[in-house]
């Protein structure tokens, strides 16, 4: 048989990685696809990338519409990241009748529903394993290995370089900056990489897990989105001593109001598996009905982790080649038509419990205030620290773990909290997640 033809835009990180694999591998990808995949044509902006990455007798173009629109490409994958020109890209080549695999978790969280309309329509795939949690096959997992579950809950950490970020600051006391620094030199940070720190990567990630997990039309705009620029060494250090890790969660989770779909900084016990995933690897903890908790554990970036992944796509869009398209896996896991409407959940109905630290004026009564704001709103605490100011007269910082909570109660108790003469500053909250 002949072999499937390669259109790759881009050859950065990822890109580079796909194309190792495919030549160094090909003799055993074809075993398993049934026919050999070549990388026929590149888009590069780099015109040595290829050159000095071993890749030979493949056509180049800085034009990435001439791929996308090459009659002998059978695949386009998109590398290029971003959400425009990749957009119109995919769908180009959508319209042109090619398979699509890409790794861009902001096009699919923000255009998917479009996307995936477009192919359904014309019957080809647009695979995205790649997008998620690197090399981890957790669209797989969720798509198909648990398709037997009403899905729970899940929670994964879902972006390394601000797994990476925590764990050094925990382990070495390392500042934000200068890890954040590494993170992008060894290319696992975004181009923009606010995106890492400020949660958008991850939120992308989770919407998308949150739409197969459970069947709803994907929707960015409604996920919780808060980052960990503000953790401090400090919060990290008190957690430790009360018997937690922080660590930066995306959380999907369905009840009985609808969807929570969140990601934000979270206390987990120290003895949790996904507690003690460290430095740039990614792990997705998942709940299903019947298969009870499973958890999905690997290197979250990088050039070969995330080109494994974008490969286990080819290799399933090669085999499906012939499969009638409507009896192909559907993109979001449930049949297009069977989408629910569930809501997401708006973040004051979210309950979970609570980390707070605060600075306060070092004498009699403060605690006595702060804890009845609390118990007004009827929330109980679990644990508390008081650490002493080093000079007499300084500030002393108050930690408190609270029992399980309405986010619109902490909300309104912090307002109340943080007006008080005796504290300065805003109050740091994290939510408490047990995973249990
Ligand atoms: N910037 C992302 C991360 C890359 O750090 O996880 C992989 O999506």
């Amino acid at each position: 048989m002949k072999p499937v033809k390669v259109g790759l835009l881009g050859l950065g990180t990822v890109g580079g990685g796909t194309a190792v694999i495919l030549k160094r591998n090909a003799e055993e990808i074809a075993r398993r696809a049934g026919r050999g995949i070549e990388v026929d044509f590149i888009a590069t902006l780099d015109a040595d990338a290829a050159a000095n990455l071993g890749i030979e007798n493949v056509r180049l173009t800085d034009d990435a519409f001439a791929v996308v629109n090459d009659p002998d490409i059978d695949i386009v994958v998109e590398l290029i990241g971003g959400y425009s020109p990749a957009k119109e890209l995919v769908l180009k080549a959508i319209e042109n009748g090619k398979h699509v695999v890409t790794a861009n978790k902001a096009l699919i969280a923000i255009h998917g529903d479009e996307i995936f309309a477009k192919a359904q329509e014309k019957g080809v795939v647009v695979a995205f394993e790649a997008a998620i949690a690197g090399g981890i096959p957790i669209i797989k997992a969720l798509r198909e290995g648990l398709a037997a579950n009403r899905i729970e809950w899940l929670a994964g950490i879902i972006n390394g370089t601000g797994n990476f970020i925590l764990t050094e600051m925990r382990d070495k006391g390392r500042s934000f900056d200068d890890v954040l620094a590494e993170a992008q030199e060894l290319g696992y940070a975004e181009a923009d990489p606010t995106f890492d720190v400020e949660g958008i990567d991850a939120a992308h990630k989770l919407t998308i897990l949150s739409s197969i997990a459970f069947g709803i039309p994907l929707q960015f705009d409604k996920t919780y989105t808060e980052g960990i620029s503000k953790i401090t060494l400090d919060d990290v250090a008190y957690a430790e001593e009360l018997g937690y890790r922080i660590k930066h969660l995306g959380v999907a989770r369905r009840t009985e109001a609808g969807v929570e779909q969140r990601v934000h900084p979270t206390l987990i016990p120290k003895s949790r598996l996904i507690a003690n995933v460290n430095g740039v690897m990614n792990a997705v903890l998942v709940k299903g009905d019947a298969v009870g908790a499973t958890l999905y554990y690997g290197a979250g970036a990088g050039d070969e982790a995330t080109g494994s992944a974008v490969i286990a796509d080819i290799i399933d869009v090669t085999r499906t080649l012939t499969t009638d398209p409507e009896n192909r896996v559907p993109h979001l896991a449930f049949q297009p038509n069977e989408l629910a409407d569930i809501p997401v959940v708006s973040m004051d109905e979210v309950e979970t419990a609570f980390y707070l630290r605060m600075t306060a004026k070092d004498e009699a009564g403060v605690l006595a205030e702060v804890t009845r704001i609390l118990g007004d709103k009827n929330i109980s605490i679990e644990a508390f620290i008081q650490k002493q100011p080093e000079h007499k007269g300084d500030d002393a910082n108050i930690i408190l773990l609270t029992h399980r909570v309405n986010e619109g109660d902490m909300n309104s108790a912090l307002e109340q909290i943080e007006a008080l003469d005796v504290i300065s500053g805003d109050v740091m909250r994290i939510r408490v997640e047990a995973l249990s």
